[in-house]
């Protein structure tokens, strides 16, 4: 079997993520603040957040706030700051995590929205962002990297243009933590939201979000955190404000260990692995007259992408290119509008969608190798198995 669905969760963790989760379970369950063995379990959570705040170039390991994922990220950071009225600018290339959360607050009549075009690359200028401004222009919420195409927007640029304004720049940086070097601080972002369970390597339901100074959104829920017992409300300060109920310690112990890994191996070195096993995929779809290829036409312009490749095979559904890639070549990716709809009406595969495939460091030249024949046998119409 060859896993090519790493954009959706990264497949296999690493050993010492297996381990680290394993050792856990088997001793005394400790908990940060609640009990006898709260400073090991301390030193992990902290341990944790200072890692992900060199990662992400932030100033504060207390601005490294742990949750379920980049959608309860997301919810917190929307939820908590936006009020009746506020007018919000984002973009075609969100995911669902974003767009279903402002598009049912705008049915609501509770926000305006402001969504602005990508073009057929996946690229969103930063002007038109900064030019979609209004005065009661609350927040900008951009998705950093796209998992349809793995299209890297300019965070500096879009920070830059919109810090004119009062508006809070708010980033998804679901696909691109662990993926590429990512400076908050340059980019003056106010929060970044990321996933634990894709490059961070962490176990499903881990991640969390970066919220800066400049911004101090509601609380998404309240209650217990381990400290201040007698007051009865949420005890305010970071990270403890933001962290109601028993944390997912075997999920926080693999996001520790999976970050670790990414330190370790360095995430320009990932980088360029994964940019080759995507080069020899690009070099042999681009040049294929039945493949087409969405959001470039060179191998160039895919150069400072994510290693994400969506593309079609003329004549096939997704969907059946995908069954067929599983079932008769054992090579497993994702096919649909993977969870982002309106990027697909600027990419052209708008209402099907695209088979995507994304690498890992663990994927080798054989799998990228493997996946080209199976495409290309596909294209053929030959038989199968
Ligand atoms: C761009 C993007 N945003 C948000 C999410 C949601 O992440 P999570 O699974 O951590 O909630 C994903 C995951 O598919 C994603 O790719």
């Amino acid at each position: 079997m060859i896993y090519l669905n790493n954009a959706a969760t990264s497949f296999p963790k690493p050993e010492s993520v297996i381990q680290a989760v394993t050792d856990y379970n088997r001793g005394l369950p400790f908990h940060a603040m609640r009990s006898g063995f709260s400073a090991q379990t301390k030193d992990i959570v902290s341990d944790v957040r200072e890692k992900l705040r060199h990662l992400l170039n932030a100033e504060r390991p207390d601005q490294i706030i742990l949750t379920s994922g980049a959608t309860h990220s997301l919810n917190l950071i929307i939820r908590g700051v936006l009020e009746k009225n506020d007018h919000v600018v984002t973009t075609w290339t969100e995911h669902n995590s974003v767009l279903r959360l402002l598009k049912t607050l705008e049915k609501k009549e509770f926000i305006h929205l402001s969504l602005v075009e990508c073009d057929k690359k996946g690229l969103v200028r930063p002007e038109r962002i900064s030019s979609a401004l209004r005065d009661d222009t609350k927040a900008v919420i951009v998705n950093h990297c796209s998992n349809v195409t793995g299209a890297v927007q300019d965070l500096k640029k879009i920070g830059t243009l919109i810090s004119a304004q009062d508006a809070f720049f708010i980033v998804d940086g679901s696909q691109s933590a662990g993926h590429m070097d990512i400076d908050i601080k340059e980019a003056k972002v106010d929060a970044f939201a990321f996933t634990g369970h894709k490059g961070l390597f962490g176990m499903q339901g881990t991640g969390g979000i970066y919220i800066g100074d400049r911004i101090t959104p509601e609380p998404l829920m309240i209650g217990g955190t381990g400290v201040k017992s007698d007051y009865l409300y949420q005890p305010p300060g970071k990270p403890s404000y933001y962290e109601a109920g028993t944390p997912n310690m075997p999920g926080i112990i693999s996001l520790d260990a999976g970050v670790s890994f990414v330190l370790q191996e360095g995430v320009q070195a990932v980088q360029n692995k994964k940019k080759f096993l995507k080069d020899i995929v690009l070099e042999a779809f681009l040049d294929h007259p039945q493949i087409l290829v969405y959001g470039g036409e060179t191998k160039e312009d895919f150069d400072s992408r994510s290693a994400i490749i969506s593309f079609n095979i003329r004549g096939f559904s997704p969907s059946d290119t995908g069954y067929i890639l599983e079932h008769a070549f054992e090579i497993i990716c994702r096919s649909g509008l993977h969870c982002a709809p309106l990027i697909h009406q600027a990419l052209g595969s708008y209402p099907e969608g695209s088979v995507r495939v994304s690498f890992s460091q663990f994927n080798s030249q054989k799998d990228a190798e493997a996946l080209i024949s199976a495409v290309f046998k596909i294209a053929k119409g030959r038989k199968f198995q």
